[in-house]
């Protein structure tokens, strides 16, 4: 299983405070801040998700799930632009919003984490069900509490981050359908914003998916054990030679 080891949740959870102070400004970012130090405990050490096998399902997951969405949207906001799309009718403060709250919901309320660790180990090693859901949370979809939070610490948004923040599950949530699948010419989405922030967490979720089917993670731990052991027997070797030969 992937672990981040306490430095990488630090400068993890730095990069993310970091890239907030440059994107907003003004009482907005004021409000923003006092939300996150009110969470910061426990954003830092929330998951992604609660299965290995769905991506990110370790402490500090959820930070380095946002911190990946928030880089790609930027990049294929980009692509979207240079392949003639309309892309000037939001601008990237509002793609950036929009993406580092898509799953704020996934913190859980004002005091219960949404995601509990699963007490079971048959069912964490055997089925990789390595969190619950909290029961003792009301039932909210993870984007209707990311928008009640958001106005609970009086953090204003506008009709695009709204649009676009709601809809980035794309089709993967049935109740987007209706903003998605439109036969009337009116009611089609007249942003692409909300598209471009499905594709942006799509390409993260997958590529986090495929970084633990591939054990990145443990061969990434394997090698540095190794260089650390050859780097033991190295030190060793040099002063059994010391002790042989002397200085
Ligand atoms: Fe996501």
């Amino acid at each position: 299983m992937k672990e981040l080891s306490p430095q990488q949740i630090q400068e993890n959870w730095e990069k993310l405070r970091s890239l907030i102070n440059e994107t907003f400004a003004g009482e907005r970012l004021d409000d923003l801040n006092k939300m996150y130090d009110y969470f910061e405990e426990r954003m830092m050490l929330a998951p992604a998700s609660g299965k290995e096998h769905f991506h990110n399902a370790h402490p500090g997951g959820y930070v380095e799930h946002v911190l990946h969405i928030t880089d790609l949207v930027v990049q294929i906001y980009d692509l979207w632009g240079k392949n003639g799309a309309t892309i000037d009718d939001f601008d990237k403060e509002e793609l950036i919003f929009a993406a580092l709250h898509h799953d704020l919901g996934k913190v859980g309320d004002l005091s219960e984490d949404y995601y509990t660790p699963n007490d079971s180990d048959w069912h964490r090693k055997n089925q990789g069900l390595i969190y619950k859901h909290n029961g003792k949370l009301q039932f909210m979809t993870v984007t209707d509490r990311a928008i009640w939070l958001l106005q609970h610490f009086g953090i204003q948004m506008s009709e695009n981050e709204y649009l676009g923040l709601r809809l980035t599950d794309g089709m993967y949530e049935e109740a987007n359908k209706s903003y998605y699948i439109s036969y009337s010419k009116d009611r089609q989405l007249k942003t692409n914003i909300a598209y471009i922030l499905h594709q942006a967490d799509m390409m993260a979720s997958k590529i986090e998916n495929d970084e633990w089917a591939r054990g990145d993670h443990d061969i990434k731990v394997e090698k540095e054990e190794e260089v650390k052991k050859k780097s033991q027997q190295s030190a060793a070797a040099n002063q059994a030679f010391k002790d042989l030969f002397g200085e």
